[in-house]
């Protein structure tokens, strides 16, 4: 019992380690060290310096946006300010700027021939006026003519869009706002003034290139982006927004229906017999969305000893190529076959094999063979 424990323990405590063969060969050492060099390189410059893989990230970014719109403005000759043209009005991160305004005058509930017969403004009652050709409604009447001739809003172009935006990283509960400082003069300029949280619309459209007729008598929707990429290792001043535009209707410019942005409003009134009249707005406006977005990163052991793990095991993936080299394509690929195989050959089979064999020249190195064996046991 006491020899099988001893027997166990010294079979267990051992070390194996590769026999390695050395080729002393330039274009085997060439290829391994260009394949050791390309692994090095790919490592040290795409995962570690670009990918940044020493690095963990957070982009789960937390945002709220506040804005503010400033302007006057006319629209059929009346001049309108920021409570007549903002829709909705309290600032948030997505709001329309009203461009062009259908209005219908003093709708009263009751029936009235329709105006188009391609989009109802009221239920048909089954009367219908053949001379003129369009059939009687019930709902608010006069019914609405959308075919009216306005005049939109050109001025909007030189209104202000002013954005607070104020964000966290929860990962590593660093917060930051996009405003730096009390310059509230200044007008956002991707060349002279990256940081200014104030925007000139007609900067916006004339970075999309929009035709400005055609957006303010249409509508349409236009995208504000704000990027945070924050590096945390570097010093926190360093981590700001980066501003920049979209068209968010582009997928539909060529759509013949549902083109720009309208929608529908109204304003009630009681008249002094105690009846319900009001004004109704269709009203064509350009949207904006101010869309945050951010990533950021900062040093971080676990990740970095992976990826140096994973660059040394990969490193070793060399001799893969080098052996495919060596084992096939170069002169003298047998003999170093024969130094990295060594095969453990039954010298009694041999034996058989050589005593019955009629072909001489196979014999011949069979028996070449088992003298090398021999000589090298
Ligand atoms: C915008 O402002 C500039 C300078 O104040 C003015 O010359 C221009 O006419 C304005 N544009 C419109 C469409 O009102």
């Amino acid at each position: 019992m006491t020899s099988h424990a001893w027997n166990f323990m010294t079979s267990f405590l051992t070390y194996e380690t590769n026999k390695s063969v050395v080729v002393k060969s330039w274009s085997v050492g060439i290829i391994n060290r260009l394949v050791q060099l390309l692994i090095i390189s790919y490592f040290v410059g795409y995962v570690f310096l670009y990918e940044r893989a020493y690095q963990v990230a957070d982009t789960a970014i937390e945002s709220s946006v506040i804005t503010k719109v400033k302007g006057f403005g006319k629209i059929n000759s009346k001049i309108m300010d920021v409570a007549d043209y903002i829709h909705p009005p309290q600032g948030e991160g997505v709001f329309s700027i009203i461009t062009n305004i259908i209005t219908t005058d003093n709708q009263v509930q009751g029936t009235c021939p329709e105006i188009s017969v391609f989009s109802l403004k009221g239920r048909i009652t089954g009367v219908c006026n053949t001379p003129v050709g369009y059939c009687e409604i019930e709902g608010w009447c006069p019914a609405e003519d959308d075919k009216k001739n306005t005049t939109t809003m050109a001025e909007f172009v030189n209104f202000t869009i002013f954005i607070k935006n104020s964000i966290r990283f929860p990962l590593f509960n660093v917060s930051r706002g996009n405003i730096q400082g009390d310059n509230f003069k200044c007008r956002y300029d991707k060349l002279t003034d990256s940081f200014c949280p104030i925007f000139r619309v007609g900067y916006i459209l004339n970075e999309l290139q929009q035709d400005v007729e055609k957006l303010a008598s249409e509508g349409g929707e236009i995208g504000i982006k704000v990027e945070w990429i924050c590096n945390l290792d570097e010093a926190l001043d360093s981590c700001v927004p980066r501003y920049s535009f979209t068209k968010l209707n582009s997928p539909f410019e060529k759509n013949k229906v549902s083109k720009g942005y309208n929608f529908r409003f109204a304003k009630y009134y009681k008249a002094l017999d105690g009846t319900d009249f009001r004004t109704l707005h269709k009203a064509f406006a350009v949207r904006f969305e101010v869309m945050v977005t951010g990533t950021a990163r900062k040093f971080s052991l676990i990740p970095t000893v992976i990826n140096v793990m994973a660059a040394l095991t990969s490193i070793g993936m060399g001799t893969v190529l080098c052996d495919l080299v060596l084992l096939n394509c170069i002169k003298g690929a047998a003999q170093y076959k024969e130094k990295k195989f060594e095969e453990v050959i039954d010298y009694k089979y041999i034996y058989l094999y050589c005593t019955n064999s009629q072909n001489m020249s196979s014999q011949d190195t069979l028996q070449r063979q088992f003298n090398q064996i021999l000589q090298s046991d």
